[in-house]
Formats: structure tokens, C-alpha cells, sequence
């Protein structure tokens, strides 16, 4: 339908490049950095326009069109002000624009790359995605960087890794250049190897979202980054040394109504709760109680329970959390999603298994593997 991989990468370089670019020119005004980037990010996207095919695909590319084309000829106007008169132009329409354009970009490049509907995301495991030829960003990635023949330092992903870590520590508060520095990272974290390097950043990433608790965009984006992260057994030992999930549950309090901070934050609580050593040490933290909260808050939001049930789940597989867990009133909660969702297989499995598992009955049924008590948790990575 669409040459997605290649405008999915671009994207990712130019989200980078963009950031850079703001902190080159941090004498200008915000607004500005905001729309050239999501207008050079249409661009990419409008490149890879499908001639044919699907039509709401086609009625959305049309219209992120003829937005561009209006914010470029509202920026020329702009600018072609004398500055009197510029000095009086509201340029919140800008930023308006800008917020606009971004949705749209994650909007629909979500769905290009998208899941099949009832299923709970699990580990990219297959080679073959499910939408058909479309790619999720992840693989995108990977195909990136097994175009330079696997090899990371090749791709030049190391450069760009530093690039990124100096960027973030510069611009410690700027919430602009952190979210999108985190979502750049995310992508690049795709396999073993870059994971290990983009582990690096880890320091980084919890710095940016300690110092920018009230930003939610930071929180989320940077959630996202961990949940990759934590998918491998060190950096997921790096994030605890260096009081991550603190990090993550902080943002949770601070914004419980937010879907995706809690979508974000519940996938990486997920992952990061993969041995009984992990499963524990969280629970002592007060992972149970803020998943619970989550869990409740968004319960009409299939996307947000999802993980937060992944993260529940794990949470109770470690026999010592069941009872504090029951005491907190998980049951109640997990019954509620089970009865809301009949038709959704991954809820109804996950859920009905951690309802069994928190009433003790259910550990001989678990469908684990043979003597490995380790993995049997629900494996979000590909978030
Ligand atoms: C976040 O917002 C709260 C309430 O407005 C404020 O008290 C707090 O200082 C803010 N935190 C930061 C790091 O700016």
C-alpha cells in the first residue's frame, strides 16, 4: 500500500535533526522549531503518499496536504510582515498548527503500522507483520540496520546515539527536545545489540523525566523508551539501579488522567517485572497500588488496560505479592475488566489467569515452559 519502512526511518532522522536544529537556533521562538519540524516530518510522510488504496488513507493525506500547504502560506505571510506588525501577530496559530500536524503524524502512522485489533501486543517475534507488508517502526529499524549488514556502528547509529545523550543533557528542561530526544532513542533500540548501546542513555532519560515531572509528553515518550529498554536483562538492571521505576511511577501520579503516560508507563512496569526478584522489588516500590490505580482509572480505555493487565500479571506470577495484591482490591478490578471486555481474547486470557493466579488455583495451570519459572510473564516489548 505504502513504502512505509523508508518514510518510518527518515522520520525517525528527521525528529533528531529537527531537535538539533532547535537547540542550534534557541534564539528563536519556540513556535517556529515546533512547526518546521512537524512540516518537515509531513513532508517525508507526503513523499511516501500511496497512489491507490485504501480511502481513508488517502482523504487523510489529502487533508495533512492541504494543512501544509496552509501553514507554509501563513508562515510566509509572517514573515513577509514588517516587524511592527509581526510584533502584534498571535502566533499561538502556529502552535496550534504544529499540535495538529503531530497528531496527525502519530495518528496515522500508527495505523499504518498497525496491530491486529484483539490481540495484547507481544515481543516482534514473527518477521512477517500482521497488517500485511506494512512495518511497525521497530522493524523498520531493524531493517535499517540490517541494511548496513547488522552491524549498528555501520548504520552510524552510534553517532547519532551520542549526538542524542549530549542533546539531552544540554537541554535538561527543554520538554520539546526530550520528548522527541526519547522517542528518537525508542526507535533505535531494536535488538540486542543497540539496546545494550542505547542503555547508555539510561541516566539521561530518568534525568529528563525527574526534571520534568509536570511534562507529559516527556513522561510518555521517555516510558516509551524504557519499556524497550527493559526488555534485556542489564539495561533492565541499570533502569532499577538508577531508580526508574521510582521515575515512572512519579509520572503516573502526577498524571492520572493521561492515557498514554499510563499506557507507556504500564507496558515498561511490565516488562521491567520479568524475574521474582523484580516481581518483588516493585511490589515493595508500590508498582501494585499504581497499576491498580491505572487499571481502574482507564478501564474504559482498551489500549491503557491492556498493559496495565500485562504488568498485573506479572506483578501476582511472584506467589508473595498475591496477598498484598488481594488485599488492595485487585480482584474486584480485574473482574471488572474481564466482564467489560467478553469479546477480547487477550483481556479475557490475561485477565481470567491473573484472577486465578491471586486466588491460588491457578499455578498448575499456567502455561509456562518446563521448569522455567522466570519467563512466564506477558512480554510487551514491541510498544
Ligand atoms: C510541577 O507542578 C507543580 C504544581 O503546579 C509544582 O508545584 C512543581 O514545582 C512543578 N514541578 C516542576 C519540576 O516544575
Amino acid at each position: 500500500m505504502i513504502s512505509l519502512d523508508r518514510a518510518l526511518f527518515v522520520l525517525l532522522l528527521g525528529v533528531l535533526l529537527q531537535a538539533i536544529l532547535q537547540l542550534r537556533g534557541s534564539g528563536t521562538a519556540v513556535w517556529r522549531s515546533n512547526v518546521a519540524a512537524e512540516l518537515a516530518l509531513a513532508d517525508t510522510l507526503l513523499e511516501h503518499r500511496p497512489d491507490e488504496g485504501d480511502a481513508l488513507l488517502l482523504a487523510a493525506f489529502e487533508t495533512l496536504e492541504v494543512r501544509k500547504r496552509l501553514v507554509e502560506g501563513q508562515i510566509a505571510q509572517h514573515d513577509a510582515m514588517p516587524w511592527f506588525q509581526r510584533a502584534l501577530y498571535d502566533t499561538s496559530s502556529f502552535q496550534a498548527h504544529a499540535d495538529w500536524l503531530k497528531s496527525w503524524r502519530q495518528e496515522w502512522s500508527e495505523r499504518l503500522a498497525a496491530k491486529p485489533a484483539g490481540t495484547l501486543p507481544r515481543r516482534a517475534k514473527s518477521t512477517k507483520s500482521p497488517s500485511g507488508g506494512l512495518q511497525s517502526a521497530v522493524e523498520v529499524a531493524q531493517d535499517a540496520i540490517k541494511g548496513a549488514a547488522g552491524d549498528w556502528k555501520a548504520a552510524g547509529m552510534d553517532v547519532v546515539l551520542d549526538e542524542v545523550i549530549n542533546l539531552m543533557d544540554a537541554e535538561a528542561d527543554n520538554a520539546f527536545v526530550l520528548s522527541r530526544s526519547c522517542e528518537s532513542l525508542r526507535y533505535m533500540a531494536v535488538d540486542d545489540e543497540s539496546r545494550s548501546a542505547v542503555g547508555n542513555s539510561i541516566p539521561v532519560i530518568l534525568r529528563a523525566m525527574v526534571l520534568n515531572e509536570n511534562s507529559s509528553e516527556v513522561q510518555g515518550y521517555c516510558s516509551g523508551t524504557l519499556v524497550h529498554l527493559a526488555a534485556a536483562p542489564a539495561t533492565r538492571s541499570a533502569i532499577i539501579e538508577n531508580d526508574g521505576v521510582e521515575a515512572i511511577l512519579r509520572g503516573m501520579r502526577l498524571h492520572p488522567g493521561n492515557s498514554f503516560v499510563h499506557l507507556k508507563a504500564c507496558a515498561a512496569l511490565a516488562n521491567l517485572a520479568a524475574t521474582s526478584r523484580e516481581q518483588k522489588l516493585l511490589m515493595t516500590k508500590g508498582t501494585g497500588q499504581e497499576v491498580l490505580q491505572s487499571l481502574k482509572t482507564h478501564l474504559h480505555d482498551l489500549s491503557v488496560l491492556e498493559y496495565c493487565l500485562g504488568a498485573f500479571h506479572n506483578l501476582a506470577t511472584y506467589s508473595e505479592n498475591q496477598a498484598t495484591l488481594r488485599s488492595l482490591g485487585a480482584l474486584r478490578a480485574l473482574r471488572d475488566a474481564v466482564r467489560l471486555y467478553p469479546q477480547h481474547a487477550e483481556v479475557q486470557r490475561v485477565g481470567t489467569k491473573t484472577i486465578r493466579l491471586l486466588k491460588g488455583v491457578g499455578r498448575d495451570s499456567v502455561d509456562k515452559a518446563p521448569g522455567d519459572d522466570r519467563e512466564d510473564r506477558e512480554d510487551l516489548q514491541a510498544v
